[in-house]
């Protein structure tokens, strides 16, 4: 059965379900091609709503049907069903059978590697059962499967488990997006935790036997996160038992479903001889964040899909609170300001643009936005910076009183805030209404010591929002004096009209300011400030991330002069970066994220911005020419710097050690320009940890030395689906751009492309789409590659299709010959017939 035609869904239609369920109860006959779900659902009717009984229910097939016992004949069609129901309460049953194994789309229950499991966020339950498919509709699931696997989970607690037949309950009340079943021959590494009010909960990290290696760190991770969020925002983990499940087939990274989360093995599983620094990172993070929607998400939800944010930037915003006080908070910042302006810039400067809560969407999956996630979570971190750490905390706690086993909306979260601080947050909503990123003008004065800063703020009008109002927007500000020294310390300038000066009094000098310190809220500062400014705060100022931000901002500046006009890298930045890679003082890893560049494409971001056509060929040797240029620039530098940074203890992935290693691993590539491959070489053959031996590899694929270490690293990780993933990805991600899309090409021909993997179709694709001069090659090679693969993937796997086709969000910058070509291929997947509703509403906003 086909989708019928799109249907826009607006927020401003909201209206509530007119039935409680007082119970649901659920029966799985597991089979792979047609499992049986029977469902006993206890309905009372609201005195108010509207009655109208409609279930939603998408491919399946109708066994019977019974309300109160007796067999009923509902209207069925392709997106659920209608029935005519008893005025009072009852009892709906149904009988219905599934395709599990057939299910490519990974979205409700579906077959991986021979084990069960489900994705149900957002509209996945419907394809398992009719059922008001809403996250307003809150109820107690007890659920029972039937099925020769060793290991059948649910969500809650256990109530029997027996050979063949297991059942759960689970006492809290949870929308249908929640829901969640695993079954297969499964192995647990078992641990436990002791809540601090003395509750004993079992904690189970379920892997496909041979992964068992590969647990430790994600259950310390759980682990961690649980006593994180008792001590900071006093939130205790309430069933006896916390599941998780390690699934090979997953379209995003982790589900939070209640006491069973499953998800993506790349987002789990990580060993020392398997995983980089950054995929610990990354796991730890990702435990964290769902562990976190047990109560941003679970205990409080949403009230429909446009609250998204709700508990997405605030879990967000809550895993980079536990992240930075795990590892280093400045290095944590600046990670994540430089995703933000990369994923999320990039995606409200283009077609793709939408408010962190929007108000229409045709498919909810598309909305799993940069946007959504990460903007939402700077919105709370502005908030917190708006009203202080102390009335934050208590806001939040009159949050979770208030709010624990309701649906909630934007309205509700920030009147607690405004309750707490009796401030009116009226102006501070605009930041979940109006779309794009606020652009900061700054000027300065000087006058009889008096110093002014004066701000504006202009938003561009765009479709969702064409008549921008004024932000509040917090600027966390500081001053120097030109010895050096801090004169004013850290303070929140509150922007909250179009134009604004704040002044300082009793400076004895003329200060150098430090604005938008730590990356006080999302916006672009626009002023262009002097190149000595620049380099003065690279050398002085006692903020972290606006250091960071100074030699950033060099960079970009010679990286742009080097492409308008051929000019040389510019040396004040490499003798300010000099004296930072040599300051011992400073964290390897902040060292290390100095002398990385701006991305390409924030480069690309850059010259658009001010009305100009990137050249991705320029911008490619642009880049080149300054890694070129660090490398003689730091030619004395470097071998010490490398000797210094190699870890001589056991490896563990603690931010002290991967902070030396990133260094180390920087340096390795300059150093390989200066002096050849050898070291490389030697790193590749004597590595004992995949951060090393995969950095190694990938310097030497630059080289152009990287067969033979290609060669080995296939023989040796054949077998290792993960580190296969990253072989495939680094052959991409380091092909020079004329080679990108023939790289890519032949990787598809390799006999382990299993392109219905999502991870596998990502290690390939996304790796061509972050390559910016290949992805953008003048031949439109990469366009074409990329869109043969999308029309492929899409009958199969629309989510993991529509989520690449945000590769093409920029095509309108890049010149009249790109554009043609990109156009070209856009118009041929949206001529593809029965395109899903997922690609065709993301392409049909890209192509415009
Ligand atoms: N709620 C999940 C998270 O923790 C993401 C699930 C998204 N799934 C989807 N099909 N859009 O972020
Ligand atoms: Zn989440």
């Amino acid at each position: 059965m086909r989708d019928a035609a799109p249907q826009t869904v607006y927020l401003k239609d909201y209206k509530p379900f007119g039935y409680d369920i007082d119970s649901v109860q659920l029966d799985f006959d597991l089979s792979p091609h047609a499992t049986r779900v029977k469902s006993r659902i206890a309905f009372r009717p609201k005195p108010t709503s509207d009655r109208r009984f409609f279930l939603h229910g998408e491919q399946l097939k109708l066994i019977a049907a019974r309300i109160d016992g007796a067999p009923v004949t509902p209207q069925v069609n392709a997106q659920g069903l209608m029935c005519d129901v008893p005025d009072g309460p009852f009892i709906w049953e149904a009988e219905v059978e599934i395709d599990p194994a057939n299910n490519t789309a990974l979205e409700g229950l579906y077959m991986s590697g021979g084990m069960y499991c489900t994705q149900c966020e957002a509209e996945g339950f419907r394809k398992i059962t009719y059922y008001p498919d809403r996250p307003d509709v809150m109820s107690v699931f007890t659920v029972r499967i039937n099925g020769p696997h060793p290991v059948l989970l649910s969500n809650g607690n256990p109530v029997s488990q027996a050979d063949g037949v297991a059942e759960w309950h689970d006492p809290w009340p949870k929308p249908a997006y929640l829901f969640a079943l695993v079954a297969g021959d499964l192995v647990a590494h078992a641990d436990e935790f002791t809540t601090k009010s003395g509750r004993k909960v079992d904690l189970n990290l379920y892997v496909r036997p041979g992964d068992e290696g590969k647990c430790a760190f994600g259950m310390q991770a759980l682990k961690d996160s649980m006593k994180w969020d008792e001590a900071v925002y006093g939130r205790e983990y309430d069933l006896d038992i916390f599941n998780i499940v390690a699934v090979d087939d997953f379209n995003m990274g982790a589900m939070e479903n209640k006491g069973l989360n499953v998800f993506n093995s790349s987002a789990v599983l990580a060993s020392p001889e398997t995983s980089t620094d950054m995929n610990f990172q990354r796991v730890e993070a990702i435990i964290a964040h769902e562990y976190f929607h047990n109560w941003t998400g679970n205990r409080i939800t949403c009230r429909d899909w446009f609250q998204l944010c709700l508990k997405e930037g605030l879990t967000v915003y809550r895993d980079s609170q536990f992240t930075s006080d795990m590892r280093s908070a400045a290095v944590k910042r600046i990670g994540d300001v430089i995703d933000l302006r990369a994923r999320q810039f990039a995606e409200d400067q283009g077609p793709l643009s939408h408010p962190v809560r929007p108000e229409s969407f045709q498919e909810i999956n598309n909305f799993y936005t940069a946007t959504v996630y990460e903007k939402g979570s700077e919105v709370i971190g502005m908030l917190r910076r708006l009203v202080g750490a102390q009335a934050y905390a208590e806001a939040l706690d009159l949050y979770f009183e208030r709010h624990d086993g309701q649906a909630c909306t934007i309205e509700d979260w920030l009147k607690v805030f405004e309750d707490t601080t009796g401030r009116d947050l009226g102006q501070f909503k605009r930041w979940y209404s109006q779309a794009g990123t606020p652009r900061i003008k700054v000027e300065d004065n000087w006058n009889s010591n008096t110093y002014t800063l004066t701000f504006t703020q202009h938003l561009k009008p765009s479709a969702t929002t064409p008549d921008p109002k004024p932000q509040v927007i917090p600027i966390v500000t500081g001053l120097l004096a030109p010895s050096g020294q801090e004169v004013v310390a850290s303070r929140v300038l509150e922007l909250t009209e179009a134009q604004q000066s704040f002044t300082f009094e009793g400076l004895t000098e003329r200060p150098v300011p430090s604005v938008l310190r730590g990356f006080s809220a999302p916006v672009i500062l626009e002023n262009k400030r002097a190149q000595e400014h620049a380099a003065f705060l690279l050398a002085h100022d006692t903020d972290p991330f606006n250091r960071w931000e100074a030699g950033r901002e060099l960079a970009r500046d010679s990286l742009l002069a080097m492409i308008r006009s051929g000019a040389a890298p510019d040396l004040g930045y490499l003798d300010g970066l000099a004296k930072v890679l040599s300051d011992t003082t400073l964290d390897p890893a902040y060292r290390a994220l100095m002398l990385a560049l701006p991305g390409q494409t924030d480069i690309a971001t850059a010259l658009h911005d001010v009305g100009e056509t990137p050249d991705p060929d320029a911008i490619w040797s642009a880049h080149e020419t300054m890694i070129e240029a660090q490398a003689t620039h730091f030619a004395e530098l470097l071998p010490a710097l490398f000797a210094q940074n190699q870890v001589r203890e056991a490896y563990r992935p603690n931010a002290a050690q991967s902070g030396q290693r990133s260094l180390a691993n920087a340096v390795l590539r300059l150093l390989c320009l200066n002096d050849g491959p050898d070291r490389a070489q030697a790193q590749f053959d004597t590595a004992d940890n995949m951060t090393q031996q995969l950095a190694a590899l990938a310097v030497l694929l630059r080289a152009n030395a990287g067969k033979d270490a290609l060669q080995s690293f296939e023989t040796q990780w054949k077998s290792d689906r993960l580190v296969m993933d990253k072989w495939f990805g680094l052959q991409v991600m380091q092909a020079a751009p004329a080679d990108v899309a023939e790289t890519a090409q032949a990787l598809t021909q390799h006999p382990d492309f299993n392109w219905k993997n999502p991870n596998r179709f990502r290690a390939v694709f996304g790796s061509l789409a972050a390559h910016h001069a290949g992805l953008n090659s003048a031949d439109g090679a990469g366009y074409k590659l990329l869109a043969d693969w999308l029309i492929k993937l899409d009958p199969v796997n629309p989510q993991t299709t529509a989520r690449m086709c945000a590769a093409f969000q920029t095509w309108r910058r890049y010149d009249a010959e790109r554009q043609a070509l990109c156009a070209t291929q856009l118009d041929r997947i949206l001529a593809v017939p029965d395109l899903s509703r997922d690609t065709s509403e993301m392409l049909e906003r890209i192509r415009g």
